[in-house]
C-alpha cells in the first residue's frame, strides 16, 4: 500500500481522495477486474522505472561489496540514503566493477556492458592495492618504480605497429602498502565507442632508469591470489543525464535546517492552526497543510536482496487543507494565494484552494548489485519532500 501511496502523493489530495478509496478497496470501484496483486505488481514495476530499471537485479548469493565504495556511500548520503551535500559527486552515478581476468601477471579486463551508452562518462579510475615486495627483496637499492598504466590495443584493428597506449604514470615508493588510483578515463571512453577494442589494461613497472623491475619487488594484489577486499577494481563515475542541471534551491541552508523538525513543527505558529482547525471544522476539512512520515520500506516491498543501503528511507508526504487566508508559513506561490482568494469569495465556480504539495524535493543515494554484480551508487533526484506548501 506504501507504494501507492507514494504515487497518489503527488496529486492533489482532493482530485487524489477518490483514487486512493479505490486503491484502499480496489473492488468497490466501478471496475471489478483489477486484482489488488496485480495493482501491486505494476505499481512495483512502476517504481522501479523510477529507480531506472526494467527488472530487478537477479541476485547471486551474497558478496562483500568493496569498502571503497561503501565509505564513498557514507560520505555521500546520510542513514537514510538522503544526499548530505548535492556538490560532493559530479555525476549521479558510481559504479566498481572486479577484474574479469584474474591473471597472475599485472593485466587486468574489465567488463563493462552494464552501462548504458548513453551515459556520460566523466572519470574512471584503476584501484590497485599494492602489497609489501617480498621479504628476500626488502633490501633493493630501488627506493621507487615507475609505475605506468597502458591501454592493450587491437592491433588488428588499428592497423598500426603499436600495441599499447599510456594512459597513466607515477612514481611509487616500493616499501608502500595501500590502494593506488590511476586515471583511466580516455581508454574507457574508448570502450564505451566500441565495445570489442576493450583488451584491457596492462601495468608496467620500470626502476628510474627505465630498466625492468622484478615483479616481486612491487606487487600489486591479484583477484586470484588475494583477499576479495584487496582485488584490483575499476571505479567509473558517469552520469545518466536524467538529472537536469539545475540548482536545487537558493536556501538550501534554510530548508536543511527545518528538514529535520518534527512534523509538528513545519506548518507554523499555533494561531495559525487554531484558526485553519474552525475552517476544517467549518468545512469538513483536514489540518493543515504540512509534511507526514512516509517510510519506504525495501524489505517490505521485496529489494533488500539486491540493494545494499538504505533499508529503505522517509520519503515524507503533504497532506492537509490550504484553506483562506493563506499565511506565510504555508508557503504559498502567489498564484495559491490568488487561487484560495477567488475560492474564498467563491468567485467562480469549481476552483478549489490550493494543494498542499511538496515544495522542496531533496535527493536519495542507493547502493545496489547490478546484474553483473557490480556494485552502483547512483543518486536519484526529487525523492524526498524536505518541506511541504498550498500551491
Ligand atoms: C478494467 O481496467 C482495465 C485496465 O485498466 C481495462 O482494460 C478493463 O476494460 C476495465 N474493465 C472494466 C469492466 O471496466
Ligand atoms: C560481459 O558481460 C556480459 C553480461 O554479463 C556478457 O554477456 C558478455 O559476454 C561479457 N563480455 C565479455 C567480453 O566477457
Ligand atoms: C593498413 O595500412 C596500410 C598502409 O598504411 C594499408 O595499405 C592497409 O590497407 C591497411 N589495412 C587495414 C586493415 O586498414
Amino acid at each position: 500500500m506504501i507504494l501507492l501511496v507514494i504515487f497518489s502523493s503527488l496529486l492533489c489530495s482532493a482530485a487524489a481522495r477518490p483514487s486512493l478509496k479505490y486503491l484502499e478497496n480496489p473492488n468497490s470501484g466501478e471496475n471489478e477486474t483489477e486484482d489488488p496483486a496485480e495493482v501491486r505488481s505494476a505499481a512495483i514495476k512502476r517504481l522501479l522505472e523510477v529507480f531506472g530499471m526494467e527488472d530487478p537485479p537477479a541476485v547471486h548469493g551474497h558478496k562483500q561489496p568493496p569498502q571503497y565504495m561503501l565509505d564513498l556511500y557514507n560520505t555521500v548520503a546520510d542513514v537514510d540514503g538522503v544526499t548530505k551535500d548535492p556538490y560532493i559527486l559530479e555525476g549521479n552515478t558510481v559504479r566498481s566493477f572486479f577484474d574479469k581476468l584474474r591473471s597472475e601477471q599485472v593485466e587486468f579486463r574489465f567488463n563493462m556492458s552494464t552501462v548504458s551508452r548513453e551515459e556520460k562518462i566523466l572519470t574512471a579510475e584503476l584501484h590497485l592495492f599494492k602489497l609489501r615486495p617480498q621479504a628476500t627483496l626488502a633490501f633493493n637499492r630501488h627506493h621507487f618504480c615507475q609505475v605506468s598504466v597502458y591501454q592493450v590495443l587491437d592491433t588488428s584493428k588499428t592497423n598500426s605497429t603499436q600495441d599499447k597506449k599510456l594512459l597513466s604514470s607515477r612514481l611509487i615508493p616500493v616499501h608502500s602498502t595501500g590502494w593506488e588510483v590511476f586515471t583511466i578515463t580516455h581508454a574507457v571512453r574508448s570502450w564505451m565507442v566500441d565495445e570489442g577494442s576493450n583488451m584491457g589494461l596492462h601495468v608496467v613497472v620500470r626502476t628510474l632508469g627505465g630498466s625492468a623491475v622484478d615483479m616481486k619487488l612491487m606487487r600489486f594484489a591479484s583477484g586470484r591470489n588475494h583477499h576479495q577486499s584487496k582485488q584490483p577494481m575499476l571505479v567509473l563515475f558517469t552520469d545518466d543525464g536524467r538529472r537536469p542541471t539545475r540548482v536545487e534551491s537558493t536556501d538550501f541552508d534554510d530548508n536543511a535546517a527545518t528538514f529535520n523538525l518534527p512534523p509538528s513543527f513545519m506548518s507554523g505558529t499555533s494561531s495559525r492552526i487554531a484558526r485553519s482547525v474552525d475552517y476544517s471544522e467549518e468545512e469538513g476539512m483536514s489540518a493543515p497543510c504540512q509534511r507526514h512520515p512516509l517510510y519506504v520500506d525495501f524489505e517490505e516491498i521485496g529489494w533488500s536482496g539486491w540493494i545494499i543501503s538504505p533499508r529503505g528511507y522517509n520519503a515524507y508526504h503533504c497532506k492537509g487543507s490550504c484553506p483562506f487566508p493563506l499565511g506565510q508559513n504555508m508557503r504559498p506561490t502567489n498564484h495559491a494565494t490568488v487561487q484560495s482568494i477567488i475560492n474564498a469569495l467563491k468567485l467562480l465556480r469549481g476552483v478549489e484552494a490550493p494543494c498542499c504539495v511538496p515544495d522542496k524535493l531533496f535527493s536519495i543515494n542507493l547502493l545496489y548489485f547490478d546484474d553483473d554484480e557490480n556494485v552502483v551508487l547512483k543518486q536519484y533526484n526529487d525523492m524526498v519532500a524536505g518541506s511541504c506548501g498550498c500551491h
